[in-house]
């Protein structure tokens, strides 16, 4: 969603401004603006609705060479997208300026009585509450302070601290102040916030993509600290205690990993990075030994592990989908009673309590508001709370007790596609792992073990479908509604290859498991409609193949994907996309590779915004 950068250092602040939100645009947003100090100590501020090009545009209209700033990329909550919304926002008589990610909830309750003392607004945003609150702190202990005392940025940092102990919400925020220009405030709650450090400058952002190629040393910011960067150096402190010992980490991304190297859409790039992305999720995992996988992270002794009675996945989404595939493979290979849960729901939900439940929270980005609730509220029950997850140091992965990181590589194209494979491939090791702590032998833990390592390459013969799923994808591009069918292990392909097509191309489709398609939506068939039948070989294969002849005889014409050397399928699809056959618990993996390309070029035809697809955003911070 909304994204920060800062910075502060010799260098002309506007371009890396610029460039950061660049980087962030995959968020989501709908509107950006950069404030710098120039020479007289102003602020100066640009905003504009729409691309960061149209900001760029305003910017090179009147550049400052100021080494100071801060910019932002706004996705609209409080007020539509408008100039007048976009952050930066001025605090006070414009003593401050400040960007902000999150949401405040008590901003009408403060508003009301920040009116009341004479505070003007110029949005309706609740961020320009936050500046005005800040100014108000600013003013009182101002005018309290000793002379000498005036001038400390102490006084700065305090009247933030007590502007924010006010707050109830999230936010991840900059402030710059006039009286401190050599200075960028930085604090965060529930939104993420990482500082850069580098030699003689020093840099703020959202996430770590704006970081890449300036610096590799890293400090992520934990929910209530505050930090304090200026050029030379920065102070982290709890906001309401003293100072904190940061650790600098190191950040492992490189510019590869944040440009289109060549790609037309980061979303084909992410797609073809998948059996790199598989590798890395197995790296070092997979112990022939032992015939398990090696999953440290967890953070559970054999014996806690054996005691678990009950799992639960928690998620959104794609990531909700992997979830799916979980529980076939944790019934199937660890024998571990095993329940999915949308995190939006499961967080409002009271269910009843049961000894030795494990929780997992399965998440790309570890930000998504609805995941980090339900894991919180889980927490609270007492449960052991893990994470399943991409982004190193994100909330959900500070906050849960252990965990399996994906290593997949930062994923941009806001449709989830190489996230979602490494999730799966992580839960067949999370069931090898289980299984093997209680009923699975050697043998099978072996056999097991080959299965997966061969997935990765699997997946690199999947994407030579490419050229054959474009030309398909030609000649469907103009329907309107679309159903995807799977059983088993393939019907979360078939729920998770309808959400790639719904959210990029705005086509409708549906996803089921392919025997409902008799208690209703069979219904929806018609020549205009197609179904796509995932199907590779396996012991459901007879049963789909019948609710396929189902279709075809409502004249509802049919695209598969099965397995290479099927010809009775030659036989009854209109079109058929052939894929390498795999163990069935891991067909899901290989399987969704051309229902992502599918959607991918039916996207590219109809002209969408690939990688920005109207009204989402890439993490959903807010509720
Ligand atoms: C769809 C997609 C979303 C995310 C969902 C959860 O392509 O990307 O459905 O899967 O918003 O996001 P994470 O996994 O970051 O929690």
């Amino acid at each position: 969603m909304c994204g920060i950068v800062g910075y502060v250092g010799p260098r002309v602040a506007q371009d890396f401004l610029l460039e950061g939100l660049q980087r962030l645009e995959y968020r989501g947003y709908d509107s950006a603006g950069i404030v710098t100090i120039d020479g007289d100590l102003e602020f100066d501020i640009h905003r504009e609705v729409g691309r960061i090009k149209k900001l760029a545009q305003l910017v090179n209209e009147r550049p400052s060479s100021s080494g100071i700033g801060i910019g932002h990329t706004r996705w609209a909550t409080h007020g539509a997208p408008s100039i007048r919304n976009a952050h930066p926002h001025i605090g006070g008589e414009g003593e401050l300026v400040l960007a902000h990610n999150g949401v405040i909830e008590n901003y009408d309750e403060l508003k009301n009585r920040l009116l009341k003392r004479g505070y003007t607004f110029h949005s309706e945003t609740d961020t320009e509450v936050i500046a005005n609150l800040i100014a108000e702190c600013l003013k009182n202990r101002r005018s309290k302070a000793a002379d000498e005392d005036r001038d400390d940025p102490q006084l700065a940092l305090d009247a933030l601290k007590e502007a924010l102990s006010q707050l109830r919400g999230t936010y991840g925020l900059v402030v710059l102040f006039k009286d401190w220009p050599e200075t960028i405030f930085a604090a965060r709650l529930g939104s993420p916030l990482v500082i850069g450090i580098g030699d003689g400058e020093n840099f703020v952002a959202s996430d770590a993509s704006p970081l890449v190629g300036y610096t590799d040393r890293i400090v992520y910011l934990s929910d209530n600290q505050v930090a304090v960067v200026n050029a030379n150096g920065i102070e982290v402190s709890h906001r309401d205690l003293g100072l904190i010992q940061h650790d600098v980490k190191e950040l492992q991304m490189d510019l590869t990993s944040v440009d289109l190297a060549g790609y037309d859409h980061y979303m084909l790039k992410e797609i073809f990075e998948q059996p790199a992305a598989l590798r890395n999720t197995l790296r070092g995992r997979l112990n022939d030994d032992d015939a398990t996988a090696v999953l440290g992270g967890l953070n559970l002794t054999p014996n806690q592990m054996r005691r678990i009675k009950r799992v639960i996945f928690t998620a959104c989404g794609t990531s909700w989908h992997s979830a799916l595939v979980g529980e076939y493979m944790m019934e199937e290979i660890a024998q571990i009673p095993t329940e999915v849960e949308y995190a939006s729901e499961l967080r409002y939900r009271n269910p009843p309590m049961c000894e030795n439940t494990l929780v997992f929270a399965i998440t790309q980005s570890g930000e998504t508001a609805d995941t980090l609730a339900a894991l919180r509220e889980m927490k609270r029950k007492g449960h052991r709370t893990l994470a399943i997850c991409n982004v190193v140091g994100s909330s959900i992965a500070q906050e849960a007790e252990g965990g399996i990181y994906l290593h997949a590589g930062p994923e941009i194209g806001v449709a989830s596609t190489k996230a979602y494979t490494s999730q799966c491939v992580a839960l067949a090791m999370l069931a090898l792992h289980f299984g093997r702590l209680r009923h699975l032998g050697y043998a099978d833990g072996r056999a097991i073990i080959e299965q997966i390592r061969a997935v990765p390459d699997a997946v690199e013969q999947a994407l030579k479908t490419n050229d054959r799923v474009a030309e398909i994808a030609a000649k469907y591009k103009d329907c309107q509604n679309f159903l995807y069918l799977g059983r088993h292990f393939n019907f979360p392909t078939a729920l998770e290859g309808a959400l790639k097509l719904k959210e990029i191309s705005y086509i409708h489709a549906e996803g089921y498991p392919a025997a409902e398609m008799k208690h209703g939506p069979i219904a929806l068939v018609d020549k205009k409609t197609p179904s796509v039948f995932v199907m590779p070989k396996g012991f459901i294969y007879d049963k789909v193949m019948s609710n396929l002849e189902e279709i075809k005889a409502r004249g509802g014409p049919v695209i598969a994907v099965a397995a290479e050397g099927d010809r009775r399928i030659e036989k009854v699809a209109d079109d058929v996309i052939f894929i390498p056959p795999v163990q069935e618990f891991l067909q899901p993996i290989v399987s969704i590779i051309p229902l992502q390309l599918l959607a991918y070029h039916i996207a590219v035809l109809r002209g969408c915004d690939v990688d920005k697809p109207r009204n989402l955003a890439k993490s959903v911070t807010v509720e």
